[in-house]
């Protein structure tokens, strides 16, 4: 297991946090990266970092909640490594909002992203996860479960999510295709999760919740992720593993 050269794996959000840590893990393992963000500056010096020794890495400037962007990003993929191996469904945003104070725009915005943006990569690259077997890999969130981690848009998309891993498990796993989820809770990538613990205190309060009284950190994820995306690993199928240090059965 662990081997991934000449595989190529796309990352969206990989520009940042959770993202970048694991499409640093593919690269480390061997693998040509796509790194898929809106977000330029990070993506572009992101590409720079993974690119080394016989690995190379792509930046595409993209919106996940725009399909033509994405058809843009396999054109792209296609000319620069004629295939696709690995998709990380990983880009996400979270509002804080309470429902009397979340705009039409913001709850719209929060499932354009986190929903239909995993619908729009999905679905471009789709038929040539039908000939080529590889892996699927979702980043939902423990909030799925908990309904916390943001207003309710954000627990909403992340259920959504999971519900169309389901579903796509069901479509893809007789190709030999591996279609998970994994489900974090409090990952330290120092912004995301701090709009809700904004002070120490709050962190505090929150560590007395997780039985192994310390926050995740990028490198639990993306251990996971590239378990999960590993060819050897083809009978966990349709699967969210809760990852929370434990906080879920305390
Ligand atoms: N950090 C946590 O504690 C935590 C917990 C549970 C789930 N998650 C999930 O993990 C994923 C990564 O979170 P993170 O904490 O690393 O966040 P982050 O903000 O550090 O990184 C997210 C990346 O996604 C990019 N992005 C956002 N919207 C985009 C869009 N429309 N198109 C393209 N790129 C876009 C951002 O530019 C950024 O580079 C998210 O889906 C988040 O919901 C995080």
């Amino acid at each position: 297991m662990g081997n991934f050269e000449g595989k190529v794996a796309l990352v969206t959000g990989g520009a940042h946090g959770i993202g970048k840590g694991i499409a640093k893990q593919f690269a480390d393992k061997g693998a040509h990266t796509i790194i898929v963000d809106y977000n330029e500056e990070n993506g572009v010096k992101t590409a720079e970092e993974l690119t080394f020794g016989n690995v190379k890495s792509l930046f595409v400037k993209t919106d996940v909640s725009d399909p033509k962007a994405l058809e843009n990003v396999r054109e792209k993929v296609f000319a620069e490594f004629g295939r696709i191996d690995i998709l990380v469904l990983n880009a996400g945003v979270a509002f804080a909002n309470k429902v009397n104070n979340i705009s039409f725009e913001e709850w719209n915005k929060t499932l354009a992203i986190n929903l239909t943006g995993l619908f729009n990569t999905v679905k471009a690259f789709y038929d040539d996860f039908l000939d080529n077997k590889g892996s699927i890999v979702y980043i939902s969130s423990g909030s799925a479960l908990s309904g916390t981690g943001g207003g309710v848009s954000y627990p909403a998309s992340k259920a959504g999510g999971e519900g169309l891993i389901r579903g796509l498990a069901k479509e893809l796993g007789p190709k030999g295709v591996n279609v998970n989820a994994i489900a974090p809770r409090l990952i330290d990538t120092g912004e995301m999760m701090r709009v809700n613990y904004p002070t120490q205190a709050d962190l505090d309060a929150v560590l007395e919740k997780i039985p192994v009284r310390r926050l995740g950190t990028i490198d639990d994820v993306a251990n996971l992720a590239v378990f999960l995306a590993d060819p050897d690993n083809s009978y966990i199928q349709g699967q969210t593993i809760l990852m929370d240090g434990g906080r879920t059965i305390a």
